[in-house]
């Protein structure tokens, strides 16, 4: 056990940025985060908004410990993970955080029930099959666990992608545009899903999307223009995050 816990986190906090700063290097750096401060509540699940370059992927890969803040504190579930080395950041990954990814990254030779075991036997620990069934029960997948990946509609496919970040109990999920290739409706049945597996489970969820329909669905949606955190709204309606959105596109 190590001890990068924060006194002054709440076990209420699942994930605090403090001041996070990112300049990417190179001839010309680019400021891509100039100062994001958020504390995101356990069990909740929060949208991030944002034109394209404002820096949503990258304040999701620093806050899931992809990348590190060029300045700043990141702490997840009382770990403090700014500080972390390397190999310790990949167990803490490992064990804390799962991922969604637009592109569901599922493998097309394995059949659903493999496919969602795989993070755990990835990282040395033993298949758990109850646990399994009550994930795909709950996202509405229970029968197709023999099939392949090419044999499911784009949504089943996408919440076997939720059930495989789900299945380590991280303490966080992250997911980068996780509906962007489901229409806006599917895209949203996709996200309540995960969002009452979620709050059943007590597990985080952070998630980007270009979708006010989908953002809608969140409890809370933040948004971010060149860097910074420039609003940040509470169970906002579809219309609310739209006309937002459309502000920030001016
Ligand atoms: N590896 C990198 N090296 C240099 N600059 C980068 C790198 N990754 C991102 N950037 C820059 O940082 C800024 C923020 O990028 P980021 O990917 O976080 O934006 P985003 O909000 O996710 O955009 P999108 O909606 O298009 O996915 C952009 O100006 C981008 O060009
Ligand atoms: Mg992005």
């Amino acid at each position: 056990m190590h001890t990068d816990t924060l006194a002054d986190t709440s076990t209420e906090t699942a994930v605090r940025l403090a001041d996070v700063h990112k300049t990417y290097p190179g001839p010309t750096p680019v400021p891509a985060l100039r100062g994001v401060s958020l504390d995101l509540r356990r069990g909740s699940l929060t949208a991030v908004m944002g034109q394209s370059g404002s820096g949503k992927s990258t304040l999701l890969n620093i806050a899931a410990g992809l990348d590190v803040p060029t300045r700043g504190r990141v702490v997840v579930g009382g770990h403090d993970i700014a500080g972390l080395s390397p190999d310790r950041l990949t167990r803490f990954r490992r064990d804390h955080v799962g991922f969604v990814f637009q592109a569901y990254n599922l493998i097309g030779h394995l059949d659903v029930a493999t496919n969602i075991d795989l993070p755990l036997v990835l990282g040395g620990r033993a298949a758990d099959p109850a646990w399994r069934t009550e994930l795909v029960g709950s996202l509405g997948l229970a029968g197709l666990e023999q099939r392949l990946p090419g044999e499911l509609s784009g949504g089943q496919a996408q919440r076997v992608a939720i059930a495989r970040a789900l299945v380590t109990r991280p303490t966080v999920v992250f997911a980068d545009e996780p509906t962007g290739a489901l229409d806006s409706r599917t895209g949203a049945q996709v996200l309540a899903m995960l969002r009452d597996t979620a709050v059943r489970l007590g597990q985080t969820v952070v998630l980007v999307t270009h979708d006010s329909v989908v953002a809608a669905a969140a409890e809370r949606v933040v948004f971010l223009a060149d860097g910074v955190v420039v609003d940040d709204l509470a169970a906002p309606s579809v219309e609310q995050v739209a006309s937002r959105m459309l502000a920030l596109g001016r």
